[in-house]
């Protein structure tokens, strides 16, 4: 294969190669991918069991062919055979019986025998993690590994990633553990041109990642050298991985730099060069044992001292039988001190797929960076345990496990200063288990001052399945008082809701219920906004009740035994040992882990984890562990994610978890199928009320606060909720199931197979309301109506000036709409109110980035005032309503309102009120003139969008102010 240019191969004309200095290189020569060695002939051959019994058998049936000779004697022994061996029939039958009822009853009742000792092996595993400086505590990280210095000051934290193609699986890895790690970030596909770098004074991006290094060394000249100015202007580093290729490379030059790569190979054994400078949260804590992942690892081999290798390996002498002896280590991942050409870089012989990689990787970037994207490195860690009392005989705790808890929690301690177990409770269940476990429930509350408690239900119950707040209530009384009795502490202001009921999706009752018996102020869920993936799970803040994200640690209430774990030991041991849950650790500042009384029974599994994974952490990375109650948990992480505070309301028919805990009473047929968005003042309560006509149609309930708008999804009744938003649309038929209908009426025949739809003309021109809508609503149909901008700014103000706005009755039209930025608030305001939502192509275009253009219906509102009887039946094919309704029976030209009105009988109408239809003086022209020049650009860009969305018709009074101003 002809590999990119820069990267020369080693054939003997190749002049520009360096030889390779070290003979450690030499047995790369004649390696190509070797298939492994045939190591069947080491394995344990099978076992014979299974013939040998059978066998076994063949010959007790044959004995008896031998013995069954004719004779009286051989017959009279038969018989007496025959009936021993009922006998000894009924006396196995019998001996079974009594055993299997014997250990039913000893393993239920006598849990301390001998027989529950064999039948229960002891199998529990020891939290050894092979670590050489796990005793050496690791250095202050406030004092050491500080990247920073005053070049960051230059940079925004943000990180220019070049990949092969969108789709690109290092690219897609690297994106999400910039994701992971809230670091910000822009992906640009190599080979175009590049993106702005600076912006003023300042550099866009504090590090650059290839994915693909060749494509940093084959760039254009131009962009090359563009790239490259930048980097060294301020100071900003590369990242490059290199990348699989078909063809193995041994000792080939890049282009550029005096340094060699050997391609395609398998490596074991990875460690990492303590003295480098770029390890800040990865710690050279000891080797990385076995074999790599991948067949295609680059090495790197150097001969100048802007070299430093930050992570060496072996290879896998499995591999290549033919090398003998000690191997010197193969440089891995190197840093270029950027000595020769002023720029810093860290090349990575493979991808992400290798677990130290995903740290170096972040340690790449905060020294690249100047510490502008470093990190932090303190790491919080809170370990719940669910289901304290409840559980199965012979899941429970005894004492011994109770001792096993405390002494583990101290251990842990050491490492996590203030860790202490989070134990949830339901008193309901105290003392169900056998007489052991009884004694080990009593031995939990001996230790009550051990440990934080939480208030768990009474009854283990789903708060999602109370309907009725004081029944709720009276269940969490019912712990309250158990917790009273039994010295439990009651103010840890936390609590979890069993399986994440009620919390989210919201049950309002539940919140209520919490504040009012537990006060509680901060719980936790794995639920928001969905389970996966868990890097995009966030906090938010409701009924001033503080909501968590909860990270998963691989085990469940069902996963007692080391044995029987999902996958076995190594899949645990694994996600301890450098993959999820180490990684969960790494990536989140603070960190809430559910475990379940069964998992501190048996062979204990939690206690192996979190011992384990804590060692682990200790080993390979510096960072600085602790712990702390929920209630700072919960303020903390506010403050340090203040943006999560307010929630995003999600759609629970769109996740079926979400459904599974979700109100039977609830349903999505009561929420709106479309929605009028405005703006305000181009006709939004003529077009509701012609559609509440409509049989087909249910517009929402009227609000106290804001009449026929329930104008939720911008301003505060969002924090209201989603129950709140949905009380507006109410189901007659209460057992409606949780079926989606949205896009079409649902064929039920009941008042489902209504269209809810709501109006509320300040969605248009809301800044959150296409993504909140979005989150709650993606399949809802959106109605637009556009009038001249300048015509419904001056509606506006006259809308203002009609319910007593002082500043519009103290100032003039052309007053208002020329006030400059140092004119007076209020002023300002007015002035906003009227100029800002006629922008129609900037907020169209924010819509069109949550929802298709295809939802999207846009009303000329000149149209709908002169022709309501078309715009009324073009709409109803846009949202597919059945039946059609003829209009034309329905709507009639009012002379004196001078607008068309609904048609009560044949002498009578029944028009908008006198706030609809105003008459007010015409527009001065001074005025008319300005807005003409102020909306020109908006205009224009309308006119390019309504062409972009294809086949909708450009308004009449768009081509009119288009061409009046031109
Ligand atoms: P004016 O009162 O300035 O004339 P909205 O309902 O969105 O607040 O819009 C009010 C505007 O709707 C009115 O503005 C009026 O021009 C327009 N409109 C369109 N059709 C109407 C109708 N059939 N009856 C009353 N007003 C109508």
């Amino acid at each position: 294969m002809e590999r990119i240019p820069m990267l020369m191969k080693t054939a003997p004309n190749d002049i520009t190669l360096t030889p390779l200095p070290s003979s450690s290189l030499s047995s790369f020569k004649d390696e190509k991918p070797r298939k492994f060695y045939d190591m069947r002939h080491l394995l344990p051959t099978k076992s014979p069991v299974s013939s040998s019994s059978s066998s076994t058998n063949g010959l007790i049936i044959n004995n008896y062919g031998i013995n069954s000779k004719n004779s009286f004697m051989t017959r009279l022994c038969c018989h007496m055979m025959k009936g021993v061996q009922r006998n000894i029939q009924k006396c196995v039958a019998a001996l079974v019986l009594i055993s299997f009822f014997s250990i039913i009853f000893f393993t239920q009742y006598m849990d301390s025998s001998p027989l529950v000792g064999l039948i229960h092996r002891d199998t529990k595993p020891m939290p050894l993690i092979h670590c050489q400086t796990l005793n050496k505590s690791p250095s202050d990280p406030s004092q050491t590994h500080d990247h920073r210095s005053e070049a960051r000051l230059r940079i925004d934290s943000k990180v220019l990633v070049f990949v092969e193609t969108t789709y690109s699986k290092l690219g897609r890895e690297i994106a999400e553990e910039l994701v992971y790690n809230r670091i910000k970030y822009k992906i640009e596909v190599s080979g175009k041109s590049l993106p702005v770098l600076t912006n003023l004074d300042k550099g866009r991006y504090g590090v650059i990642v290839f994915e693909n290094l060749d494509k940093y060394l084959s760039m254009d000249k131009w962009n090359r050298e563009l790239l490259d100015k930048y980097c060294r202007e301020y100071s900003v580093g590369i990242v490059g991985f290199m990348s699989a290729s078909e063809e193995t490379l041994v000792g080939a030059q890049l282009k550029d730099f005096p340094l060699y790569v050997h391609t395609n190979l398998r490596l074991r054994d990875a460690s990492l060069n303590p003295f480098s400078p770029v390890l800040r949260l990865t710690r050279a804590g000891d080797t990385a044992w076995g074999p790599l992942p991948g067949q295609d690892w680059a090495v790197f081999q150097h001969n100048h001292s802007t070299y430093e290798p930050l992570e060496f390996a072996q290879k896998n002498t499995l591999d290549y039988p033919n090398d003998n002896g000690i191997q010197p280590p193969l440089t891995t991942v190197l840093q270029d001190h950027g000595k020769l050409d002023n720029i810093q870089r860290i090349f990575f012989g493979a991808g992400l797929k290798f677990w130290l990689h995903r740290l170096l990787f972040l340690d790449a970037l905060s020294y690249l960076s100047h510490g502008q994207l470093s990190v932090s490195l303190n790491r919080m860690i809170l370990v719940d345990i669910d289901d304290i009392f409840v559980g199965e005989r012979g899941t429970r705790l005894k004492p011994d496990d109770v001792h096993a808890l405390i002494s583990t929690q101290s251990r842990i301690a050491e490492m996590v200063p203030g860790f202490r177990f989070n134990l949830g409770f339901s008193g309901k269940y105290f003392h169900h288990g056998t007489k052991e476990e009884n004694l080990g429930d009593d031995m939990l509350l001996r230790n009550v001052d051990k440990f934080t408690w939480f208030s768990h239900m009474w009854n283990h119950q789903q708060p999602h399945l109370y309907d009725n707040l004081t029944v709720l209530m009276n269940d969490m009384m019912l712990n309250k008082d158990f917790a009273k009795v039994k010295n439990i502490p009651l103010d840890s202001g936390y609590s979890v809701s069993p399986h994440h009921s009620g919390v989210y999706p919201v049950h309002e009752l539940l919140y209520q219920a919490w504040k009012n018996v537990w006060n509680v102020r901060v719980t936790s869920t794995e639920e928001y906004p969905h389970l996966r993936p868990a890097r995009l799970r966030r906090g938010f803040i409701h009924r001033n009740i503080m909501v968590l994200p909860r990270q998963t640690c691989g085990l469940f209430t069902h996963t007692m035994y080391i044995d029987r774990y999902p996958g076995g030991r190594d899949k645990l041991d694994e996600s301890i040992q450098r993959g999820e849950l180490f990684q969960t650790i790494v990536y989140n500042q603070i960190n809430i882990f559910m475990t379940h009384m069964s998992n501190y029974g048996s062979d204990r599994l939690a206690l192996y984890t979190f011992e384990s994974v804590i060692k682990f952490l200790r080993c390979w990375t510096n960072l600085k562990l602790t712990s702390a109650p929920p209630l700072q948990l919960g303020e903390h992480y506010f403050k340090l994610h203040p943006e999560e505070s307010d929630p995003v309301w999600g759609n629970p028919c769109e996740d079926a978890r979400h459904l599974k805990i979700w109100s039977r009473n609830k349903s999505c047929d009561s929420l709106p199928k479309f929605m009028i968005l405005g703006p305000q003042k181009t006709g939004t309560t003529a077009l509701y009320t012609f559609l509440s006509m409509h049989p087909s149609l249910a517009s929402n309930l009227p609000s106290p606060d804001t009449f026929e708008e329930i104008q939720f999804f911008n301003g505060n009744n969002y924090y209201r909720g989603l129950d709140w938003y949905m009380s507006f649309f109410p189901l007659q038929n209460a057992t409606s199931s949780n079926s989606v209908h949205i896009g079409g009426p649902s064929s039920t025949g009941s008042t489902n197979a209504r269209y809810f739809f709501e109006k509320s003309a300040t969605y248009f021109d809301g800044d959150l309301v296409p993504k909140r809508a979005h989150q709650l609503l993606p399949n809802a149909k959106l109605v637009v109506i556009l009038i001249s901008p300048a015509k419904r700014a001056y509606s506006w103000y006259q809308h203002t000036r009609a319910h007593g706005d002082i500043i519009a009755n103290n100032y003039s039209f052309y007053q208002v709409i020329t006030a400059t930025d140092t004119a007076p608030k209020p002023l300002r305001d007015l002035r906003n109110r009227c100029l800002n939502p006629g922008k129609y192509a900037q907020h169209l275009e924010r819509w069109l980035a949550f929802y298709p253009a295809q939802q999207l219906h846009i009303i000329d509102g000149e149209q709908l005032r002169l022709n309501p009887i078309d715009v009324m039946n073009d709409l109803q094919r846009f949202l597919k309503i059945a039946p059609i309704m003829d209009y034309s029976n329905h709507l009639r030209y009012d002379s004196k309102k001078g607008f068309y009105c609904q048609v009560i009988n044949e002498t009578r109408n029944k028009c908008l009120g006198k706030s609809k239809g105003r008459i007010y003086p015409e527009m001065d022209e001074k005025s008319t003139k300005i807005l003409q020049r102020y909306y020109l650009s908006h205009n224009t860009a309308l006119v390019k969008l309504l062409k972009k969305l294809g086949s909708r018709p450009i308004p009449t009074w768009l081509k009119n102010e288009l061409s009046t101003t031109t």
